[in-house]
């Protein structure tokens, strides 16, 4: 159990996905989590559902919590870092950030000293304890806070660690790609009606294929390549469907849709300067 107070910088979707999996977990008890917000009904309603305490000031939760966790929207974290600055210790203090693009540099420098951090990006499905969460450290941060990171966003699901430069490519990767499943999940549904089946059934069938095929790569110890072989009987209907997908440009159109979000996700990076 976490004893140190975690202080909550922005009570949004992803913060209280967070604190839910943190408290259902035992990661960390109520009376040791703060969130700060401008909103005071959000405050309201994690007080209530949750039992934490609130703080209309960012200030405030800095000088309570030395692990702080930033869940602004990245337009407003500029703000919100600028209020906690003059409150942090680089003793005492650790912040870990989930705004999306905000580099461990921009967010060194925006705090003007010596203060640990990290950089996360976790996505959606956190708010269901199944995230995908991907973190990278701030030049100052070591084993400690590796651990402090794991430990939190393991509540929501499983935690990589990988380099800052690969952080786009996670962004593409893991934080959209809810977003390509539940398209593949629009296209099964609406290639079933198609083929005569009622939408409601075909949507049934295609939510729960997706969601039986994920258990299957997450819990059968097999490869995806072994699992679809598996199920690839020579000249067989799954057949007839991948060399139709085969024979397009299925793979190229894919690999080109995640570099585009990579290379979005670069272009909306703000520069160190602009801290
Ligand atoms: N949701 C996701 O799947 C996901 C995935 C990866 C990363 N993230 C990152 O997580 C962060 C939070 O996303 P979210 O979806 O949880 O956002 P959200 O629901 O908008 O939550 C942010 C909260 O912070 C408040 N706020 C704004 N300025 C503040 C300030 N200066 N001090 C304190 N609180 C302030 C907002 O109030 P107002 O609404 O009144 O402005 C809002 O209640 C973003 O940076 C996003 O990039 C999210």
């Amino acid at each position: 159990v976490i004893q140190n107070n975690l202080g909550f910088i922005g009570a949004g979707n992803m913060a209280e996905a967070l604190i839910r999996g943190i408290l259902e977990t035992g990661v960390c008890n109520p009376e040791n989590i703060v969130a700060a917000d401008v909103n005071e009904i959000r405050l309201a309603h994690m007080a209530k559902f949750y039992g934490i305490s609130t703080t209309p000031s960012n200030q405030a939760l800095a000088q309570t919590c030395p692990i702080l966790i930033l869940a602004v929207k990245p337009q407003h974290a500029g703000e919100a870092l600028a209020e906690l600055a003059p409150e942090l210790h680089p003793e005492r203090h650790v912040l870990i950030s989930i705004a999306a693009g905000l580099t461990t540099t921009y967010l060194e420098k925006a705090l003007k000293k010596k203060i640990k951090v990290v950089r996360v990006m976790p996505n959606t499905p956190a708010r269901l304890r199944a995230g995908a969460t991907a973190f990278c450290l701030g030049q100052l941060s070591g084993e400690a806070e590796t651990l402090l990171t794991r430990r939190i966003f393991e509540a929501v699901g499983t935690v990589v660690r990988v380099d800052e430069k690969q952080m786009n490519a996670v962004t593409a990767l893991s934080g959209s790609g809810p977003a390509y499943v539940f398209k593949l999940c629009e296209m099964m549904t609406a290639a079933g009606m198609e083929m005569g089946l009622p939408a409601e059934e075909s949507e049934q069938l295609s939510i729960q294929t997706i969601l039986g095929a994920g258990r299957m790569l997450s819990e059968c110890g097999q490869t995806a390549e072994a699992l679809r072989i598996a199920v690839t009987s020579p000249a067989g209907t799954t057949e007839a469907a991948l060399k139709t997908l085969a024979s397009s440009d299925f793979e190229h159109v894919f690999k080109d849709a995640l570099k585009a979000a990579r290379d979005r996700g670069a272009a909306l990076t703000p520069q160190e300067q602009d801290a």
